[in-house]
């Protein structure tokens, strides 16, 4: 846990901040409607991390039977290299091993060493490379943490 921090489920009235940071952090962010969907499917975790009731990071995830996969993380940029993201997922994993799942995944830029730092020492590890995965013609490294 972070001070000041907490970890809550997402809710619609989140949507507007968090879209906002999306747009902050990621060269080709989800539209709007994407996050707001997320909240209304089945078998989702969800939760914004917020700092005096304000949304300063979010990981929005989905579950099927044993596996699991990361949508989307990020932290506001002034509240990166503070622990909120390994405590974003610190949430996720507790949820995940509560669920029996087995393995959590998700794709990151093969260009975003900074990330795949932050999943490396979470133990996540690259599985191989999806090539053109994003819209712009980058690749993904596919990254897979093992639940023992
Ligand atoms: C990746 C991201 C979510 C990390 O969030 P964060 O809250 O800063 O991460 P934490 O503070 O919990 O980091 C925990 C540890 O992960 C590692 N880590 C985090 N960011 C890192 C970076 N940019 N480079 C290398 N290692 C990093 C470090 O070991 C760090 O511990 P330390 O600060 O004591 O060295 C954040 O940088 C971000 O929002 N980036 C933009 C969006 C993005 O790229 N999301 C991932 C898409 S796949």
């Amino acid at each position: 846990m972070v001070e000041g921090v907490t970890i809550e489920v997402a809710m619609a009235a989140d949507i507007t901040a968090v879209h906002r940071l999306e747009e902050a952090a990621f060269p080709q962010p989800w539209r709007r409607e994407f996050f707001e969907g997320e909240l209304h499917a089945s078998g989702r975790y969800n939760v914004v991390a917020k700092r005096a009731g304000r949304v300063i990071g979010y990981l929005f995830a989905m579950w099927f039977f044993d596996e699991m996969h990361v949508n989307k993380i990020a932290v506001e940029e002034p509240e990166r290299r503070k622990g909120i993201a390994d405590a974003l997922m610190d949430g996720c994993v507790r949820f995940a091993r509560e669920h029996d799942i087995k393995s959590i995944s998700l794709e990151v830029r093969r260009s975003n060493h900074g990330a795949q730092g932050f999943y490396e020492q979470l133990q996540f590890v690259p599985s191989y490379i999806r090539p053109r995965y994003y819209p712009d013609g980058e690749a993904a490294v596919v990254m897979t943490k093992a639940l023992g």
